[in-house]
């Protein structure tokens, strides 16, 4: 296997598709290019959108991606917010791959930003606010395996994605969009227990009001800064 030294990171988003090329820490040696998803986006049109996407970027010899839904060995077995019926059995690692030329891996798009954020103490839940919403945890700094919270059932039959995700904010508004994340907030420590939180996803930028304790918000560029630790995985999902 040739050495890793950078890294194509790319993030998959119900809205956005974004990638840079990052160093075995994480850091940005490439600017972060970003262009909205296709409105239908089978798997087909990802690939070839992501190969335009990154064409401009500087030399990587080792790509990882994070994707929004269940994957498992190179392929995805849902994904709720491009189309699971376009999308599930698709090896996707398999296609970037190829058609980028270089080894690929492939995690769930929050757990790929967990990876950059996380700082390896007690037990720490990561939460994406995107299109979708995104949970990541972590036990002292080891990956969990993906539990899709975001589809449990949460108020009045509504799964996290319907309550909170980004069609939600639009309706209601900032304000009342922020009760509910505090709300849920509040759910999760009381499920898990976490020590701390880190709050990432485009949206965390627009809760308003104070967060609760242990609570972080982090970079959007997590999502590609990831990519590092993911290569310095020995096993994963
Ligand atoms: C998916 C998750 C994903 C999240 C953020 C949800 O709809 O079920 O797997 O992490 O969106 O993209």
């Amino acid at each position: 296997m040739t050495r890793v030294r950078h890294i194509l990171g790319i993030d998959i988003g119900g809205t956005g598709l974004k990638a840079a090329v990052i160093d075995t820490k994480g850091k940005l040696v490439s600017k972060r290019v970003r262009t909205p998803t296709p409105r239908h986006c089978p798997p087909k049109i990802m690939v070839k959108t992501l190969a335009k996407l990154v064409a401009p970027l500087p030399a990587y010899d080792h790509i990882a991606i994070g994707f929004p839904g269940v994957v498992r060995d190179g392929h995805v077995l849902t994904a709720p917010n491009l189309g699971t019926k376009d999308w599930a059995g698709f090896a996707l690692a398999r296609a970037l791959s190829k058609a980028l030329k270089a080894p690929a891996r492939m995690i769930n798009d929050a757990d790929m930003q967990g990876l950059a954020v996380v700082r390896g103490r007690g037990i720490e839940l990561v939460v994406t606010l995107g299109t979708g919403i995104g949970t990541a945890l972590f036990d002292h700094g080891k990956l969990a395996p993906h539990m899709e919270l975001a589809h449990h059932p949460l108020h009045s039959n509504k799964t996290y994605d319907e309550y909170l995700g980004d069609h939600e904010l639009k309706k209601i508004g900032r304000n009342k969009w922020s009760k509910r994340v505090l709300k849920t907030i509040g759910i999760l420590h009381t499920l898990l227990n976490y020590d701390h939180l880190y709050l990432g996803g485009g949206n965390a930028k627009k809760l308003t009001g104070k967060l609760p304790a242990r609570t972080t918000r982090v970079s959007n560029t997590a999502g590609v800064e990831g990519g590092a630790a993911l290569w310095r995985m020995r096993t994963f999902y």
